[in-house]
């Protein structure tokens, strides 16, 4: 059974529009871009830029603060993409944008 998450509506995220949903006390970045939904950390390993507050473009959010660029489709570091973020599956389920995040593993 997956584990989904509710964003939003899917209107009140408009194209070109970024937002965040808090999952297991994780902000996780949320992008309407190219008419598709996409979800990654939102955390830059840098030095902790909200990757939500950055400029999208063909696929590649910009951090704010040193620039450096996440693909939206698998959270890799487009010049480095051995190096990844968190990426998440979004689905749509009646008009609601969801994201598909595995619950924390017990220690
Ligand atoms: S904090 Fe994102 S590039 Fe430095």
């Amino acid at each position: 059974m997956p584990n989904l998450h509710t964003v939003c509506a899917v209107g009140e995220l408009p194209e070109g529009q970024n937002g965040t949903i808090d999952v297991h006390g994780k902000t996780i970045a949320i992008f309407h871009s190219g008419g598709s939904y996409f979800a990654i950390d939102d955390t830059c390993p840098h030095m902790g830029a909200s990757l939500s507050s950055g400029c999208v473009e063909d696929g590649i959010v910009t951090c704010p603060w040193h620039y450096w660029r996440f693909r939206l489709n698998d959270g890799a570091w487009a010049d480095n993409p051995r190096v990844k973020i968190g990426c998440y599956p979004v689905k749509i389920n009646d008009g609601l944008i969801q994201v598909e995040i595995p619950d924390p593993q017990p220690k």
